[in-house]
C-alpha cells in the first residue's frame, strides 16, 4: 500500500526534477504563442520526447503527429497540467493539419538499429519515411524549423535539404541534424573521468552524428582537466560508439530513447528561445556550413529569430583531434552525397 508520506516524497521529487530541467535550460516565462509538431509521437523517442515538450512552458499547441497511436499518446500527455493544447494526429491524411502554423517540427520518425547494425544500415527504410515528411512540411509549414533525428542523420539532413530545394522552400538556417545526444554523452562521460560536477561541464561535439564521424573537441571542454591522451582518446572512442553502447545493451530492443528525448527536448527549447529572441543561445547541430570544404558539418551554432543565426568555426584544435577531423570527411562526404542522390532519384 503506498503511504500519503511516500506520495508527498514522490511529488518533491518530480517538482524537483522539474525544476532541475528549469534550470538546465526551460524558460520560466511563457512569451509568444509556439505550436511544435512532433512526427513520430508514438515511438520510442516520441513519447518521452512529447512529455518533455508538454513540460515546456515557450510551447502553447502541440501537435503529436505518427502513422498510428497518437490519440492515446496525446490523451495521456493532454491531461498534464501544463500551458500547452495537445492534440493527436494519425496517419497521412491528417499530417496536414497537424503541421499546419507549426513554427518548430521534431522528426523522430522511423526505424532504429538493433545490434550488428550500422545507422546506414537505416537509410533504405528512414529516407523514403525523411522524404515523404519532409514534402509535406514544404507545404504545410515552408518556415518551421525542422530539428531532424531520424538517421542516419548524415544523410536524412542532405535528403530533407534537397526536398525542401525541390519544392522552393529551402532556408538553410531553419533545417537541423539533431546531435545534442552527442554533447549530452561527451559531458557526462568527461565529467565522470574529470570528477567535476557534470551540471558545469561543455564539451563542443563536431562533424556528423554517426561512428568516427561524431567528433567530440575535448580539449575545449570547461572545466579544464589535465586529463592523459589515453583517457581522452578512451572518452572520444566512448563518445562516438554512445549509441551502439545503448544498442547492445537493449539486445533487440531499439536504440537510445529516454536519453534521445531529453537530447531532443533540449535542442528543440534552444530553437525555441532562439526564435523568441533570446540571446546567445548556442548548440551544437548538423546544418548547412562552410566550416569544412563539406557541405554539411555539426558544429556550434548560435540561435535566433529565423533559426540558424552564425554557424561558428571549430576553434583551436588538438593534434589528435586534428587527425580525427581529416578522417571523418570521406564518411560524412559519402553519407551527404548519398542522401543527396537518392532525393533527386
Ligand atoms: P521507434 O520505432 O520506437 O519509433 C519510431 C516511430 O516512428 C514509430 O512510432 C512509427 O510508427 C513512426 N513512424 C514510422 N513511419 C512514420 C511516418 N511515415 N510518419 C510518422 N511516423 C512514422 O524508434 P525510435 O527509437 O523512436 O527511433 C526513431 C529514430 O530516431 C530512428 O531512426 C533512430 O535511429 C533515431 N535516433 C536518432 C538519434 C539521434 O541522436 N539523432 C538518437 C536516437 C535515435
Ligand atoms: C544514438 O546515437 O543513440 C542514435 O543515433 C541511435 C543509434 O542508432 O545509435
Amino acid at each position: 500500500m503506498v503511504k500519503p508520506s511516500m506520495l508527498r516524497s514522490l511529488h518533491s521529487a518530480a517538482t524537483r526534477g522539474v525544476s532541475h530541467l528549469s534550470r538546465r535550460g526551460y524558460a520560466s516565462e511563457p512569451g509568444p504563442e509556439r505550436k511544435v509538431a512532433v512526427l513520430g509521437a508514438a515511438g520510442g523517442i516520441g513519447q518521452p520526447l512529447s512529455l518533455l515538450m508538454k513540460l515546456n512552458p515557450l510551447v502553447s499547441s502541440l501537435s503529436l503527429y505518427d502513422i498510428a497511436g497518437t490519440p492515446g499518446v496525446a490523451a495521456d500527455v493532454s491531461h498534464i497540467n501544463t500551458r500547452s493544447k495537445v492534440v493527436g494526429y494519425q496517419g497521412e491524411e491528417e499530417l496536414g493539419k497537424a503541421l499546419e502554423g507549426a513554427d518548430v517540427v521534431i522528426i523522430p520518425a522511423g526505424v532504429p538499429r538493433k545490434p550488428g547494425m550500422t545507422r546506414d544500415d537505416l537509410f533504405n527504410i528512414n529516407a523514403g519515411i525523411v522524404k515523404a515528411l519532409c514534402t509535406a512540411i514544404s507545404k504545410y509549414c515552408p518556415h518551421a524549423l525542422v530539428n531532424m533525428i531520424s538517421n542516419p542523420v548524415n544523410s536524412t539532413v542532405p535528403i530533407a535539404a534537397e526536398v525542401f530545394k525541390k519544392a522552393g522552400t529551402y532556408d538553410e538556417k531553419r533545417l537541423f541534424g539533431v546531435t545534442t545526444l552527442d554533447v549530452v554523452r561527451a559531458k557526462t562521460f568527461y565529467a565522470g573521468k574529470a570528477n567535476v560536477p557534470v551540471d558545469g561541464v561543455n564539451v563542443p561535439v563536431v562533424g556528423g552524428h554517426a561512428g568516427i564521424t561524431i567528433l567530440p573537441l575535448f580539449s575545449q571542454a570547461t572545466p579544464k582537466a589535465n586529463l592523459d591522451d589515453d583517457v581522452i582518446k578512451a572518452l572520444t572512442k566512448r563518445t562516438q560508439d554512445g549509441g551502439t553502447e545503448v544498442v547492445e545493451a537493449k539486445a533487440g530492443k531499439g536504440s537510445a530513447t529516454l536519453s534521445m528525448a531529453y537530447a531532443g527536448a533540449l535542442f528543440a527549447d534552444a530553437c525555441l528561445k532562439g526564435l523568441n529572441g533570446v540571446p546567445d543561445v548556442v548548440e551544437c547541430s548538423f546544418v548547412q556550413s562552410t566550416v569544412t570544404e563539406l557541405p554539411f558539418f555539426a558544429s556550434k551554432v548560435r540561435l535566433g529569430k529565423n533559426g540558424v543565426e552564425e554557424v561558428l568555426g571549430l576553434g583551436p584544435l588538438s593534434d589528435f583531434e586534428k587527425q580525427g577531423l581529416e578522417s571523418l570527411k570521406g564518411e560524412l562526404k559519402s553519407s551527404i552525397e548519398k542522401g543527396i542522390k537518392f532525393a533527386n532519384q
